[in-house]
């Protein structure tokens, strides 16, 4: 397996939104992040993801940029990016900026020319259809909600958004719209960022005959199939590849809904040719639904075997994998994946961490998970501020699927604001993030959870992480060691071994709140590497216990 940087690193993810407020308006921002990188290096991840912060009319938080190549006034100046770049990279940290290829903002000049008449030369810069008898030209459904063509009088004819109506997706079939992305990418690249996260990247090429979908009772027909993972979409990447991306020692990580493994081979192929890596999403869909993601059940550990085993095994030597438990589009990992009641919060987190940092392929880290922040309280819609909660609360409820209650109940458990509220620094007002009011609540558990505290506490979760992160750094066995999954048919153990060159280490997470006998907990003549009790019983996982040792 050939040994490159972006494999040995731990990627943080941050939500500017969300992380740092510098100015008191309430909202995170460049400056907020600068003045937080002694705390990022502390830890001691080694690239930062910042979710977008190009200029965006806001209608998904940035994830709708009008324009490429400035910066969104809530998050200050192109000179605070060029700074908090040089801070970065003063302090060895390196900066991968998230980009949206798949769709702009309604509010994008080339959208604005676009619309205009049928001649402009934007037009076919996006993807216009005339309706079919007074109707969309078929029966996609958005993301978001709602059907995925919008009508638009100015040339009487719909355009399509796979997510809000406020995010046209743009031509991929067209070259020019290409070459623009690429000369864009160009720029960055030549400003010195240290990589891409490519936002629904698998979505770039449609099938060009546009067919409906399958109703499968739903109010729409699904698109997806058509959609993602398209035609064209590797000949596209590659292209970018040559074009952009082979031309500098960055690092590349795509977005990928609805990716498969043979998919994801092709993706985030050893040959370089298109990416170094791809999110998958499997694991973020075991505990679905009839109604997709909106609904409070529980994942079964088995299921989370399965995928993630399957994943470690089928792009071993292949491709590379990335590894993550949350990010800003998922409720808090430990929330979800482990138990967030105080008694068992900082251990279950401890034991999620050991899971996954173990694994192989390069872990994420998002922001404030270092700390185990939970899910939020959320008891009415208007404290939600999230464009998909708030476009299916009302298609749920209007349809009388979920009742206020129920659909509550699901975002509370499932929605995506869970993981943007503001991050925990400390117990001042609204917990060190701004001295202004918060465009979104603060978790009111901030006095319990915060960085402050845990930076003063040698056995907090913080140094937990610090812990693993240094752990990799030091090992290759936990970077390029080959996986196999032990007892997979336990359904409270999650056990696996690394072995590299000779050595061989086993990890054991115990994800349930019970003791339970397990044949590997056993330390006699091992070596131990990292575990989150102090004390070990021979025989015996105890609570959220995780247990990594050589052989
Ligand atoms: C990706 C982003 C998400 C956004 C969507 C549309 O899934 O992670 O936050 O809403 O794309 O751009
Ligand atoms: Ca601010």
């Amino acid at each position: 397996m050939s040994k490159v940087w972006w494999k040995e690193s731990v990627v943080y993810q941050i939500y500017p939104r969300s992380f740092m407020d510098s100015n008191g308006d309430g909202i995170g921002d460049l400056n907020g992040i600068t003045s937080k990188l002694d705390y990022l290096k502390e830890l001691g991840v080694d690239v930062l993801w910042i979710s977008p912060v190009y200029k965006s009319p806001g209608a998904d938080n940035g994830y709708d940029i009008s324009d490429y190549q400035d910066i969104l006034d809530e998050f200050g100046t192109m000179e605070d990016f060029d700074r908090l770049l040089e801070q970065a990279h003063q302090r060895g940290l390196k900066i991968v900026m998230d980009l949206v290829l798949n769709h702009t903002s309604n509010e994008h000049p080339w959208f604005i020319e676009s619309r205009s008449t049928v001649n402009n030369p934007y037009r076919n810069y996006y993807i216009w259809r005339k309706g079919q008898k007074g109707s969309e030209p078929n029966n996609w459904g958005a993301m978001f909600g709602g059907s995925a063509w919008e009508y638009d009088t100015a040339t009487d004819m719909y355009y399509l958004h796979c997510f809000s109506k406020e995010q046209p997706d743009l031509n991929w079939e067209e070259a020019r719209v290409r070459k623009s992305l690429y000369d864009m990418m160009t720029w960055w690249c030549e400003k010195g960022v240290d990589g891409f996260r490519f936002d629904v990247i698998s979505m770039i090429s449609k099938v060009q005959t546009f067919p409906d979908g399958k109703k499968d009772g739903g109010l729409y027909g699904n698109g997806w199939p058509y959609i993602m993972n398209g035609p064209k979409v590797h000949d596209y990447i590659q292209e970018m590849n040559r074009e952009v991306l082979s031309k500098y020692d960055i690092m590349t990580v795509g977005e990928a809904a609805g990716v498969t493994l043979t998919e994801a081979k092709k993706y985030a192929n050893t040959n370089g040719k298109e990416l170094n890596m791809v999110f998958q999403f499997e694991h973020m869909c075991i505990d679905e639904e009839k109604y997709g993601k909106w609904t409070t059940k529980r994942y079964n550990l088995l299921d989370l075997k399965r995928v993630l085993s399957k994943w470690q095994t089928g792009l071993e030597g292949k491709a590379w994998n990335s590894l993550f438990f949350g990010n800003h589009d998922q409720p808090r990992s430990v929330s979800r994946f482990g138990d967030d009641r105080p008694e068992y919060r900082e251990r279950s987190a401890k034991m999620l961490a050991t899971c996954m940092h173990m694994m192989q392929g390069t872990p994420y880290v998002y922001q404030g998970e270092e700390l185990g922040m939970t899910n939020f309280p959320f008891e009415d819609l208007t404290q939600c501020r999230d464009i998909e909660t708030l476009h299916y609360y009302a298609e749920l409820t209007e349809n009388g699927i979920y009742s206020n209650d129920q659909m509550m109940d699901c975002i509370r458990a499932r929605g995506r604001d869970n993981a943007r509220t503001p991050m925990q620094w400390d117990t001042t007002m609204n917990a060190g993030f701004s001295t202004g009011t918060p465009w979104i609540a603060v978790n009111p558990n901030y006095k319990e959870i915060n960085a402050k505290e845990q930076l003063e506490r040698t056995d907090s979760l913080f140094y937990y992480y610090q812990q693993l992160i240094r752990l990799r750094h030091m090992n290759k066995i936990m970077v390029y060691g080959h996986y196999k999954l032990l007892l997979p048919n336990h359904k409270d153990i999650f056990a696996y071994k690394r072995n590299y060159y000779g050595k061989e280490w086993t990890i054991l997470c115990n994800f349930s709140e019970q003791e339970v006998t397990c044949k590997y907990a056993n330390l006699t003549g091992k070596k131990l590497i990292i575990s989150n009790y102090e004390e070990h019983k021979k025989g015996i996982l105890q609570p959220y216990e995780a247990l990594v040792y050589q052989e």
